[in-house]
């Protein structure tokens, strides 16, 4: 079994104007097929890790042959943050731009609004210096977490669950933004897909749940 680009969700111009179309089909086609691309190739070599899914690699890379572990936490890291980032975003739709359900208390209760919650993910995505991404994950103790991650690193190493994440390497915004990360950061909050995340929440905790019994 070979890892593969799952298909975008929308049209490369469907971000718009908060994401450029250009932006959209070289992340996409060149960045994240490269990384699948070299996590297949890196795989290629030990055919006992090919069933493993993509979580599975990520959680138990200490299992990983120490040749190819740097290969699978960079490539395999960046297709699966990539393949959350491309599901957790949407056209803009006021029907859909803030969190809902379990995932809309959590945060009240955790971090007392919204606006709190949001202030934290932008400061954790422009204080990471170079590549790297920003998340909203459940930590080893069910509670959100806002955290930064250099890299294609991933919660999901460290025992977290990844609920969203904001690329903040350049070639998620150059293109458009330049050097204002900051602008592309509060840009993206207009094109979350806040129903995917709720779920991805609920989902996340029922997972966490089970694991506890
Ligand atoms: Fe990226």
């Amino acid at each position: 079994m070979s890892h593969e680009l799952g298909k975008l969700p929308y049209s490369y111009d469907a971000l718009e104007p908060y994401i450029d179309a250009q932006t959209m089909e070289l992340h996409y086609t060149k960045h994240h097929q490269g990384y699948v691309n070299n996590l297949n190739n890196a795989l290629s070599k030990n055919p006992e890790l090919s069933k493993w899914k993509i979580e599975d690699l990520l959680s138990h890379l200490d299992r990983v042959p120490e040749s190819i572990r740097s290969a699978v936490r960079n490539n395999g890291g960046g297709h699966y943050n990539h393949s959350i980032f491309w599901s957790t975003l949407a056209p803009a739709n006021s029907s859909n731009n803030a969190p809902s359900g379990n995932l809309c208390d959590a945060i009240d209760s955790q971090f007392g609004s919204f606006s709190n919650c949001k202030d934290q993910l932008c400061s954790a995505a422009l204080s990471r210096f170079g590549s790297g991404w920003a998340w909203l994950a459940l930590n080893k103790v069910n509670r959100l977490e806002i955290l930064s991650t250099a890299n294609q690193d991933n919660p999901i190493s460290d025992g977290m669950c990844p609920i969203f994440g904001i690329d903040v390497w350049e070639h998620a915004y150059y293109l458009k933004y330049q050097n204002r990360r900051a602008d592309y950061v509060n840009a993206i909050f207009n094109v979350l897909n806040w129903k995917e995340i709720s779920e991805r929440y609920s989902n996340a905790c029922v997972l966490a749940s089970a694991l506890r019994h």
